[in-house]
């Protein structure tokens, strides 16, 4: 079978390789993968900058964001049947020894077949078929959300009267979603111009867009007021520590972008220090998700499509055949949100 591989930590290794067609024990099930989506940390293994080979072998298939159809379980899977669609979930293992698959130490989804066990499979409904790839953002932002909520049952009786997230990509596009499908107060800020693509998702579930071109953070939070909840998904850090500075007193603030290992700044950390403590923010890191995230994923994606019909659909802008992978790891154009990889050649 077809599968997209890089060789870990070298720059541009991705290629299209042959490899035996996985072959599934009595509790496991063979998936036929339709579609996987292209992300950030893709574009970042494929540059050599992250990623790791599974134990005793040196190329690593790519590829967390699919979706597939069951082609065949083992004797004693009970619960998936063949011809169900399916999303696979990424992390492995616990806490301290973790797998990720297509990201460490275990092969991706880029491929005609993946096995997998049933634990590990969320079933989605045929409806949701096309937007399979986007659940597995999806669940990361759901997670984010879930995590800052739960945090905040520390103040009584807190609810978000303003909410930024910032960075309009994929991640801060379904999280705008998912927040304003439970009916929150949304900003989202990106450096888009503000009749993009970008701008209009935002628009079209009822939140505002906050061009970088035409304003500042500072400037933002002079009209609109402090931000309650802020999510940071540009992977910028200078915008993230920046941000913090317009965090409301007993505010939090979740951050999910990976940045620039090498990226450093000169801050005043006491000032940082004194804002977090006598201020009552909490600042928190947000990554990977669970089995739960992807089944509220799942749900949240429901509501979006039913409450602005077409919206998640339009945010994959670049669709490609398992050929023409190369196409997703070249620089995005502004108006390039998701890429997705179709393996049966239909784009
Ligand atoms: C994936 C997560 C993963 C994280 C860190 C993200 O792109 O979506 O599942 O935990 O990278 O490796
Ligand atoms: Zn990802």
């Amino acid at each position: 079978m077809k599968a997209v591989a890089v060789k870990p930590l070298t720059k541009n290794s991705a290629s299209l390789l042959d490899m035996p067609k996985p072959v599934i024990n009595d509790s496991e099930a063979l998936i036929k993968t339709c579609a996987v989506g292209i992300d950030g940390t893709d574009i970042e293994i494929n540059q050599g900058a992250y990623g790791e080979a599974p134990v005793d072998e040196d190329i690593l298939v790519i590829g967390h964001e699919a979706v597939g159809e069951v082609e065949e379980i083992g004797a004693k899977v009970t619960d998936l049947h063949v011809g169900e669609l399916v999303v696979p979930t990424v992390r492995r293992g616990d806490s301290s020894d973790y797998q990720e698959r297509g990201i460490k130490k275990a092969h991706g989804f880029l491929s005609e077949y993946f096995k997998e066990s049933p634990a590990n499979l969320v079933k989605l409904i045929p409806e949701l078929g096309n937007i399979g790839p986007l659940i597995e953002p999806m669940s990361i932002a759901q997670k984010a959300i879930d995590q800052a909520l739960k945090i905040q049952q520390r103040l009584e009786g807190w609810s978000p009267e303003n909410i930024l997230v910032l960075g309009a990509g994929a991640l801060g596009l379904l999280l705008t979603m998912a927040l304003r499908s439970k009916g929150y107060e949304v900003y989202t800020f990106d450096i888009a111009d503000s009749d993009s693509l970008k701008a209009k998702t935002v628009q079209n579930t009822g939140g505002k867009y906050v061009g970088a071109k035409e304003t500042t953070l500072e400037k933002f939070a002079n009209d609109a007021g402090l931000s309650d909840l802020i999510f940071e998904a540009t992977g910028n850090s200078d915008i993230a520590f920046s941000a913090v500075n317009i965090l409301s007193q007993d505010g939090a603030m979740c951050l999910l972008g990976v940045a620039g290992r090498d990226h450093s700044s000169q801050i005043c950390l006491g000032c940082l220090n004194n804002h977090i403590v006598l201020g009552n923010r909490v600042l928190f890191g947000s990554v990977s998700s669970t089995r739960t995230h992807f089944e509220e994923a799942i749900e949240t994606a429901k509501k979006v499509n039913s409450q602005w019909p077409g919206v998640l659909n339009s945010i994959i802008t670049d669709d490609m055949s398992l050929t023409e992978y190369g196409k997703a790891f070249q620089k995005k154009q502004a108006y390039q949100i998701k890429g997705v990889i179709h393996m049966d050649g239909e784009t």
